[in-house]
């Protein structure tokens, strides 16, 4: 057996790599609360329950779980979105689930709209959601891909490349209090009098909308901050940084380490310059080799999905491919506040965004409330007893949040909000599954990518206990494909309370 290796990029650990397929008892969850604390009866009954579908398999694996493949990818690398999955990984699962033209899938994270695009491609219909803006501009760009005039681009490109800001042009980028100097002065300026520029250009929407991709695409590069971990992580040489430690010097406190998120801070001009080479050079590709446009549908909504769902009609679906946000308290819009605030999002709006995701971070407040009202102006508040009572009724739910506040008890929570995400992140998440049962077609395919995760020292098997819930629901549970590469053990929870085998899996229900 090869060493157990941890892979740089996304904190995973591949297991028994060799050509055959891993033995499934590396993927077994042996013990579930670290030093027998908490009890765990419940969980190693879903253990028990779905090891027999699970899967360790060689058809998914970490680059195609992830954006990795799509670095490289024609049209589906123009959004840099480290948190999304790639077209191989949709296409397979459109096999699996024989989708056909004028069918209708969904994604109801969409990210960067890989799985619409990838339907679109195919002649599929599809519907998606997401409460970022990015989205919309991601999937516009990309839909029009057979609709650019070409001509157009390049001179757009030429004008952008002739652009000169004026020495005694002062204004900037607006910013918000998490985004303040994240540029360096030039970029700062110029951010503002490009984004000017292209707004009273005369270019079509498209255009600009291409336009806005790329400057979106650009905006970190350009910037004193990296989006690494669960935040933005900043650049010593940033003013935020250079004045905290001014201050902390001043307070004899420990200085912020030296960090530099890159060796040069590129100039935003010359970055746009490159993204519109990018996709000029992919429009010019795709529009000289491909099939005439498709006729399929993009239904894209920027909205939160738990809102959206309960108003769509029943039986309409074939199937779903998604990647929720994790269990993992990533926070979205912090990771992106360089790109929302471009996009015009102010403090607030921002704010309440991070409260609309669903609830993936220590900051999440309970939405239970709002979705009742929401269900009951709708008509539909049996609908939302109903499951809400199955929700609660979950037994290996119900010992997850006992196990939760029994390691608040024991001082074993680095962050007590963990206690409300993981509430509020399977409540919401089981809200979507019972309304994906019933937007489902009879005999449609769903499709989560997710990861499991562990705090406190308490095993969360969010594979298992997701396909719980879509059984409590009525969906037949098919496979839990498991990745070979499993996630890595925070080092925090590595050290307290030793190693467990965390999945990376992606979890196939049918309704029958
Ligand atoms: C893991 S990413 C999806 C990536 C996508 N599969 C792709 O390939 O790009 C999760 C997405 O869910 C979105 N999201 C979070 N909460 C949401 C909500 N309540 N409604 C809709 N979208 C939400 C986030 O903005 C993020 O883009």
């Amino acid at each position: 057996m090869k060493q157990l290796s941890l892979l740089e990029a996304f904190d995973i650990i591949d297991i028994n790599v060799t050509n055959d397929i891993a033995d499934k008892t590396n993927y077994i969850v042996e013990s579930f609360s670290a030093g027998g604390l908490c009890v765990e009866d419940a969980r190693q009954e879903l253990e028990a329950k779905y090891t027999p579908i699970l899967e360790v398999t060689n058809k998914f694996d970490r680059r195609s779980v992830s954006y990795q493949l799509s670095k490289k990818d024609v049209l589906h690398s123009w959004l840099k979105y480290k948190e999304g999955f790639s077209a191989d990984l949709v296409n397979i699962l459109l096999d699996d689930m024989g989708a056909v033209p004028g069918d209708t899938v969904m994604d109801p994270f969409m990210g960067s709209g890989t799985t619409a695009l990838v339907c679109q491609m195919r002649g599929i219909n599809s519907i998606g959601y997401d409460i970022m803006p990015i989205s919309g501009v991601s999937i516009n760009a990309k839909a029009n891909v057979m609709k650019y005039n070409i001509s157009e681009i390049q001179c757009l490109l030429q004008e952008f490349k002739a652009l000169e800001m004026p020495a005694n042009y002062s204004k900037k980028t607006p910013y918000i209090t998490i985004t303040n100097t994240a540029y360096p002065e030039f970029n700062e300026h110029f951010i503002q009098f490009a984004s000017e520029w292209i707004t009273s250009s005369e270019y079509s929407d498209a255009a600009k909308n291409l336009f806005t991709l790329c400057m979106i695409n650009s905006l970190e590069r350009c910037s004193y901050t990296s989006k690494s971990g669960q935040y933005l992580s900043w650049d010593s040489r940033s003013q935020k940084v250079i004045e905290a430690n001014i201050e902390r010097a001043k307070n004899g406190k420990k200085l912020l380490p030296q960090h530099q998120c890159r060796e040069i801070v590129e100039s935003i001009k010359d970055a746009v310059i490159d993204e519109l080479h990018h996709v000029l050079l992919d429009i010019e590709t795709i529009q000289s080799n491909s099939n005439p446009e498709s006729s399929a549908t993009i239904d894209y909504t920027q909205n939160s999905v738990l809102f959206e769902l309960p108003q769509l009609a029943d039986n309409i679906l074939k199937g779903v491919i998604t990647s929720p946000p994790y269990c993992n308290r990533y926070d979205y819009t912090r990771t992106y506040a360089l790109e929302l605030v471009y996009l015009g999002i102010g403090e607030e709006t921002i704010k309440k965004m991070r409260q609309d995701l669903l609830s993936c971070t220590v900051e999440s407040k309970p939405k239970i409330e709002a979705l009742k009202e929401h269900y009951a102006s709708i008509g539909a508040s049996e609908r939302f007893n109903s499951i809400y009572s199955i929700i609660k009724s979950n037994a290996a739910f119900q010992e997850i949040m006992e196990a939760m506040r029994a390691r608040k008890e024991n001082g074993d929570l680095n962050n007590n909000g963990v206690i409300r995400m993981v509430e509020g992140y399977f409540t919401e998440l089981a809200f979507i599954y019972a309304e994906l049962y019933r937007i489902c077609k009879k005999g449609a395919m769903v499709a989560f990518v997710n990861d499991n995760v562990r705090y406190g020292g308490e095993v969360i098997p969010v594979d298992y206990l997701s396909t719980s819930f879509a059984e409590q629901f009525g969906f037949t549970p098919v496979k839990v494909y498991c990745l070979k590469q499993q996630k890595g053990n925070s080092s925090q929870q590595m050290k307290k309370y030793g190693r467990v085998a965390l999945r990376k899996s992606v979890t196939i229900w049918r309704k029958d």
